[in-house]
């Protein structure tokens, strides 16, 4: 009798310390990491030389790790190529690989190291989490045999992924992510033949993991969110920062927001390369973010969030993405329209001559308007309204629909769209909309000197719009409302014709 009630003891005190111990709040970390790079070379390295630069960054790691569980973190994220770097043909980085068991093996590296071959970084990874006590999540490689039974096996016999792993507060590996969306330079890596949809459950809510370019899919970034229903999502990136449209911090908090999940964002650190800006962001609000182009350090973010912001905060009412612009009549069209480039699309813009006024442009199914009133319409400055509707085709493949308003780098017309930081005109109200074919709109706010807008200038309301709040005037450089229309993606972002495999 005794014996047989026990395990029904047992499963209810199992049921009643999982509940006990579940947090409605928890301590999120990111570390922007500095990584040291090998030395550039053709031929591969020794498996000893590429294990003392990996620890290299390991040790740099280690320390954010500890610094973050001491001040109570639950987890930590760390970068994508934050442990080798960047640079690598497929056979260089080879001997840096590592082969990564599926998680449901149900493994501890740091306890049982030889279990599947010499996996030194795992097994460091896993006992920095157990020592410490803290969820790690980190960007490794993984090689996989395969063989000419395999038709699409490579001709020398194994896959390489980019991949990320997730050791929990023990050490147990509980997530392997393959990126799915390769980013065009990365020669170095295979596409997994399929998208992945990777989550993992923790006391303070479930995850969802992707990386970096992944961002911009459907698959996994979208449908590990709608789909799996998870509350946050670890994020490691090596992303650098291409204004105006394409800075990490703007990009990756516009997607927190709009999907209505927490992102922690942890970028490698390299201003020459322009990769800098991490962040801990939440549905409602930018928790902390880190943007750095003075200086070559680290910098570790920690931020306590919701863990169930899904049951927490009163879900905001969906916008319809389109629905004010399709309603307003297009304002006047005296203005004459001229091209300009951002990030190789072209864009149609024009020019907004006065201190306030009402605009109107199109391309193709969209139209852009703005309504706005300017501090004082400077004579050393010129802003532009512009539209893009088409498939953007340069290093990955992805269908955009994009209002902006956008400083020009100069007074010539020519260079609306090119890069610049600093501006000084200030805009005391603008209302920003379009004819979307999308409901994925992810609107940004860029101020003088790449700073974000807070929360309390600006909303969006339920029909798409835009908006100025309150009387702040704000040195704008760059609004967006940035749409993807992931209908006219082609399979794969990362694979457009004539790219391999
Ligand atoms: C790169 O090469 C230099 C000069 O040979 C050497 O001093 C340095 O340690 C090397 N760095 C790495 C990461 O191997
Ligand atoms: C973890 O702790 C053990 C002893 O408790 C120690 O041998 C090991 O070096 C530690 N590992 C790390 C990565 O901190
Ligand atoms: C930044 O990256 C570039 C290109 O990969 C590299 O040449 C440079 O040494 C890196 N800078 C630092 C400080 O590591
Ligand atoms: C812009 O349009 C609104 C109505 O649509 C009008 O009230 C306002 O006066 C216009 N502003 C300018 C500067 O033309």
């Amino acid at each position: 009798m005794i014996i047989s009630y026990f395990p029904k003891y047992v499963a209810v005190l199992a049921l009643f310390v999982l509940s006990v111990s579940a947090l409605d709040t928890f301590i999120a970390a990111v570390y922007e990491h500095a990584v040291i790079l090998p030395n550039r070379t053709e031929t591969p390295v020794s498996k000893e030389e590429t294990l003392l630069l990996m620890s290299k960054n390991i040790d740099v790691l280690e320390k954010a790790i500890k610094l973050a569980a001491r001040k109570g973190a639950h987890i930590i994220v760390t970068p994508e190529d934050g442990i080798y770097g960047w640079v690598f043909t497929r056979e260089t980085i080879y001997p840096y690989l590592e082969d990564i068991p599926d998680p449901e093996v149900n493994w501890i590296p740091c306890r049982d190291p030889q279990r599947f071959g010499h996996t030194p970084v795992q097994e460091r990874l896993s006992c920095l989490a157990k020592n410490n006590s803290i969820y790690v999540v980190a960007n490794i490689g993984d090689k996989k045999p395969c063989s000419a039974s395999d038709p699409q096996c490579p001709p020398d016999g194994r896959y390489q992924y980019n991949t990320d792993v997730v050791f929990d507060s023990e050490g147990r590996l509980v997530a392997r992510y393959h990126k799915y969306n390769l980013f065009a330079p990365e020669i170095q890596f295979d596409f997994p033949k399929n998208s992945e949809f990777v989550t993992f459950d923790t006391p303070f809510g479930k995850f969802g993991i992707f990386t970096c370019f992944d961002i911009f899919s459907h698959e996994p970034a979208v449908v590990v969110v709608e789909e799996f229903q998870v509350d946050s999502v670890v994020y490691p990136t090596a992303w650098y920062n291409t204004l105006p449209l394409l800075s990490a911090v703007p990009f990756h908090s516009a997607w927190a927001r709009a999907m209505g999940v927490n992102l922690l964002a942890a970028n490698t650190h390299n201003t020459s390369m322009h990769m800098t800006g991490s962040g801990i962001y939440a549905p409602d609000a930018v928790k902390v973010y880190h943007y750095d182009m003075e200086t070559e350090s680290g910098q570790l973010m920690l931020s306590e969030l919701k863990s169930w912001p899904r049951r927490e905060t009163i879900s905001p009412a969906a916008v319809d993405w389109s629905a004010y612009a399709r309603a307003v009549k297009p304002f006047s069209s005296e203005q004459l329209n001229f091209p300009g480039m951002i990030y190789f699309d072209e864009f149609t813009f024009t020019e907004l001559k006065r201190n306030a006024g009402n605009y109107t442009v199109c391309q193709k199914d969209l139209c852009c308007h703005l309504t706005y009133r300017m501090s004082e319409k400077r004579t050393d400055e010129v802003y532009a309204l512009g539209a893009f509707d088409g498939l953007h085709t340069v290093e990955g493949q992805y269908y955009l629909q994009i209002c902006t308003l956008l400083k020009c780098q100069t007074t010539e017309l020519r260079t609306c769209g090119e890069p610049v930081g600093s501006a000084f005109t200030k805009f005391e109200e603008f209302s920003l909309s379009g004819t979307f074919g999308t409901s994925y709109v992810f609107p940004q706010i860029l101020l003088s000197g790449s700073q974000l807008a807070s929360e309390t200038h600006y909303k969006v309301s339920r029909d798409g719009r835009l908006q100025s709040r309150g009387q702040t005037p704000l040195p704008v450089l760059v609004l967006a409302l940035y749409g993807r229309v992931f209908e006219r993606d082609p399979p794969r972002l990362g694979q457009g014709p004539g790219r391999r495999q």
